[in-house]
């Protein structure tokens, strides 16, 4: 007897999450995976073979965001595209605990290196009333982040501009008027970047996790300047790397700047609130 759609996911290769399978059968049929169960009609041979085709490129370790071109963030789906950085579940909850830090509604929000803009689309629908602008060094990240804005109805809402951290243009305006400054910045020593699941390095871009001999270079890029850009009572929220403890408590040790660090979900240092 003929295999069910649901069967043929199922059984289809080990090697490869159920959960992950249930996503690409989804995804080649077009139905949802209750319409599969009540419906326990076969694949056709094209979608059969789309299958097969995406858990092959599975097993070879191309991210599945990628080859279903959608990345789930918070509560909304964004498009993904190769040459972009994929966000993960830390900076998720990078965006949560600075909306727990944060003491009022932020007017005035620049995210610095917003890839395909998640964090930056995700403040501007939790504050309708405030003015974003997002970054990136990479014209290929900024391109798929404003198309992710314009697919979630908020591309007005943001203005989205070429630079390399503080250098972009009109940024001088900004200093000493930003209520949150929000980063999740390249922060992988390069020395490491070698040593990385083939995953993270043949698919995210390397300008997106090289920060530099230590790892610090672009955090401490940013903390220069947090003090010229922050409003008095502003807020900068960064994701880091455990790695980065060390050049952390070196720099707090001569800077005027208060720190608060914070751990992510797994119990490692994560996260950094920055206030003057
Ligand atoms: C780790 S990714 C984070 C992307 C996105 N914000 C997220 O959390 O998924 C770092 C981003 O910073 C950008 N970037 C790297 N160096 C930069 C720089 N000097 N100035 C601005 N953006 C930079 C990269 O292109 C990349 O999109």
């Amino acid at each position: 007897m003929q295999k069910t759609a649901l069967e043929e996911a199922r059984s289809a290769s080990l090697k490869i999450d159920r959960q992950e399978r249930l996503l690409m059968l989804e995804y080649v049929t077009g139905r949802s995976l209750p319409t599969l169960i009540a419906r326990k009609e076969p694949l056709d041979p094209d979608q059969s073979s789309r299958l097969s085709d995406l858990i092959e490129q599975r097993e070879k370790g191309v991210p599945l965001q990628l080859l279903l071109g959608t990345a789930a963030f918070l509560d909304f789906d964004l498009e993904v595209t190769q040459g972009v950085f994929i966000p993960r579940p830390e900076t998720e909850q990078l965006v949560e605990r600075t909306l727990d830090e944060l003491n009022e509604d932020p007017g005035l929000i620049l995210e610095l290196g917003t890839g395909m803009g998640a964090i930056a689309i995700a403040l501007a629908q939790k504050f309708p009333e405030a003015r974003l602008i997002a970054t990136d060094i990479s014209p290929i990240a900024l391109r798929l982040a404003e198309r992710n804005a314009e697919r979630m109805k908020i591309r007005e809402r943001i203005r989205f501009v070429m630079g390399n951290l503080f250098g972009f243009e009109g940024a001088s305006r900004l200093e000493g008027r930003l209520d949150l400054l929000i980063s999740n910045p390249p922060y992988i020593p390069t020395g490491l970047l070698a040593k990385l699941p083939p995953e993270v390095r043949n698919f995210d871009p390397l300008i997106s996790l090289d920060g530099g001999s230590d790892g610090f270079r672009i955090v401490k890029g940013i903390l220069d300047e947090t003090e010229r850009f922050l409003a008095p009572k502003g807020l900068a929220a960064l994701e880091i790397d455990p790695l980065l403890s060390e050049p952390l408590e070196r720099y707090a040790e001569t800077s005027p700047l208060q720190f608060k660090k914070g751990v992510d979900s797994y119990g490692n240092l994560r996260f950094l609130f920055v206030r003057r």
